[in-house]
């Protein structure tokens, strides 16, 4: 069987580094794009970055098998939403052409528990029209009115519902291209640490992602797990679903609101 050829974005650190190594592991191909000292260096969060990344990867890969995006921020800065809501649409539009040419070609990307709090709608809307510069100026004007803090859910939710209108359509499922994504709650990583070893952070983090199942962070293992199901090529019919990984926090915030 010919090797699968993967790109993972934040590929240097946390859960993009550990579905890297899980992917070489099992002998699959795997590109790496990062800020730096990855396969392919490059700033997702600008759009020139963003085309170099995808013309890289073109170079080495005729045609992509997997795509899993994990490069995030959760700094409550306007840029946050160029990284984790543009950097990863855009990124993925260059690469369409690219997964139409494999045989089962599968995309997963990474959002977040946060997708389901309660979020700026100017935000969320402005991402969802594709309109970066507005989204921006939105997400600035979150900053100056005390909201910073809704930037990173507003970018994971827009994500989370672009997944689901884009799934369906011609350009994915019209092309066999499933694109589904994985929800972490919180996992212990460089992005989150610093934040759980501090009693108030910590305190902040399980009043906003209650774990009941486990109480405890979830294992990065458990989230490399759900994005390999996903990507796997026998996935044959699952699309378009938000799976979230959080031992119990989605269904506790939304109860029975979503089905
Ligand atoms: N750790 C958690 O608790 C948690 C929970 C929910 C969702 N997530 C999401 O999981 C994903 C992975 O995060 P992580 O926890 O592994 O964090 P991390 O900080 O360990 O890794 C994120 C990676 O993304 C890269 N990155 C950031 N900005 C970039 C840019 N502009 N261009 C290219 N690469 C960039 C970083 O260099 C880093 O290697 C993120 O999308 C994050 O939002 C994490």
């Amino acid at each position: 069987v010919r090797r699968r050829r993967c790109v993972v974005t934040g590929a240097g650190s946390g859960i993009g580094a550990a579905v890297a190594r899980s992917f070489r592991e099992d002998g699959e191909e795997v590109l790496g794009v990062d800020l730096a000292g990855a396969d392919i260096d490059a700033d997702l969060a600008g759009q020139s970055g963003r085309e170099a990344a995808v013309a890289e990867i073109a170079t080495r890969y005729d045609a992509v098998d997997v795509v899993v995006a994990c490069a995030g921020s959760a700094r409550p800065v306007p840029e946050t939403v160029s990284v984790n809501f543009f950097g990863v649409v855009r990124l993925l539009e260059g690469l369409l052409p690219r997964l139409w040419r494999a045989e089962r070609p599968r995309v997963v990307v990474i959002t977040s528990v946060a997708a389901v709090h309660r979020a700026l709608r100017s935000v969320v809307e402005a991402c969802l029209t594709g309109d970066e510069h507005a989204a921006v100026t939105e997400a600035r004007r979150a900053v100056d009115t005390g909201k910073a803090a809704g930037i990173y859910t507003s970018s994971k939710q827009a994500l989370a519902r672009w997944v689901r209108r884009s799934a369906p359509t011609s350009q994915w499922a019209g092309n066999g291209v499933t694109l589904n994504a994985v929800g972490p709650g919180v996992v212990l990583t460089p992005m989150i640490e610093d934040q759980w070893r501090d009693p108030v952070g910590r305190k902040a983090l399980t009043e906003q992602v209650p774990m009941p199942l486990t109480g405890e962070p979830v294992d990065v293992g458990q989230i490399v797990r759900a994005v390999r199901f996903l990507a796997a090529p026998d996935n044959e019919a699952i699309t378009g679903q938000c799976l979230y990984v959080d031992a119990g926090a989605d269904a506790t915030l939304r109860t029975d609101s979503c089905w």
